[in-house]
């Protein structure tokens, strides 16, 4: 776990997260999220100290979150701020609540288990993106998030999953293509070109496409994507959240100059896609991400070998085997 605690972790939509308090789960742990009297989120863990009760059953009472047994409170900080059932007592610190660092950014609510700002990798800076910004979540999938990762960095599937729309029977052939890394360490691939049938909402036939790919973090990665013939120019995020070990609530945000498709159209074309997707990734056996052999790969799975490695790089434990 102690690897894990260098991210942020987008745990739900920002619009999900209301004047009440939400419980969720992140890495196996129970997590409260609420919002202060500023508006801001707050993310603790979702256990009273006092006698062990759910915080996220409770209440949000003038910028405190309440428990829901005894109506302990906490403010942000998570210092317990009064016992009613103590009047006038000065709850001591050891009365508190352990709470997380959590921000918005990218119109998703994040959290990093780090205390210490200064371990904590940076938030992805998506600025340069078009500005016609959409997030289509969340999709509970049972299996890892670093499969998912792994799914959306992998260009061999487009031609059996998405045959039709991201790929053809007729061109299941994966050209060779170049994988580097940022000074990070993280995988890019700066061009990757397929043929596709029907590659965005706004298609109007077939196109070759240019891709280029770049892993973000353990679990979120970033594709663009512009067609030969034109039209709009894409860019889409995977944001995964370890739920469990086997299981991942995903979001995927799109960064798009189309500006004719609607709202509607885009998600649907977005949904359909990962419809076509999640039963496959949910039958993948074992829905860790092996990272010590165990499976065959070909020169066509590059990309998802660098993802491996670099997994193997930052350390990280949870979601793989
Ligand atoms: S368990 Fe929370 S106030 Fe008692
Ligand atoms: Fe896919």
């Amino acid at each position: 776990m102690l690897n894990e605690m260098r991210w942020w972790w987008p745990v739900c939509l920002a619009s999900e997260l209301g004047t009440q308090p939400l419980g969720l789960r992140l890495l196996d742990q129970p997590l409260v999220l609420w919002r202060d009297a500023q508006g801001q989120p707050v993310a603790m863990v979702d256990r009273c100290p006092h006698r062990g009760a759910q915080l996220s059953l409770g209440r949000v009472v003038a910028g405190t979150l309440q428990c829901p047994y005894h109506g302990w409170r906490f403010e942000p900080q998570g210092r317990c701020v009064g016992i009613p059932a103590q009047p006038g007592f000065t709850p001591p610190a050891s009365s508190g609540v352990c709470r997380h660092a959590a921000v918005e950014h990218e119109g998703l609510v994040w959290v990093a288990l780090a205390a210490d700002a200064t371990v904590r990798e940076a938030l992805p800076d998506l600025s340069a993106l078009p500005q016609r910004r959409l997030v289509y979540g969340p999709f509970d999938v049972a299996t890892s998030a670093p499969r998912a990762v792994e799914n959306f960095l992998d260009t061999s599937h487009f031609a059996f999953v998405h045959e039709g729309w991201l790929g053809a029977a007729d061109h299941p052939e994966v050209p060779p293509y170049e994988v580097t890394h940022t000074a990070d360490g993280r995988p890019v691939i700066e061009r990757y070109k397929a043929w596709q049938p029907r590659a965005s909402a706004a298609a109007a036939g077939g196109d070759w496409v240019t891709y280029r790919y770049e892993v973000l973090s353990p679990y979120s990665a970033l594709l663009s994507k512009q067609g030969d013939a034109g039209g709009p120019q894409d860019s889409y995020t995977i944001w995964a959240c370890p739920t469990a070990p086997d299981h991942c609530r995903l979001w995927f945000a799109q960064y798009t100059t189309d500006a004719v498709s609607s709202d509607d159209a885009l998600r649907d074309f977005q949904v359909e896609i990962f419809s076509q997707d999640q039963p496959v990734l949910e039958s993948q056996q074992p829905k860790r991400l092996p990272l010590s052999g165990g499976e065959a790969h070909s020169a066509a799975d590059r990309l998802s070998a660098a993802y491996r490695r670099y997994l193997q790089a930052c350390g990280i434990t949870f979601g793989v085997c």
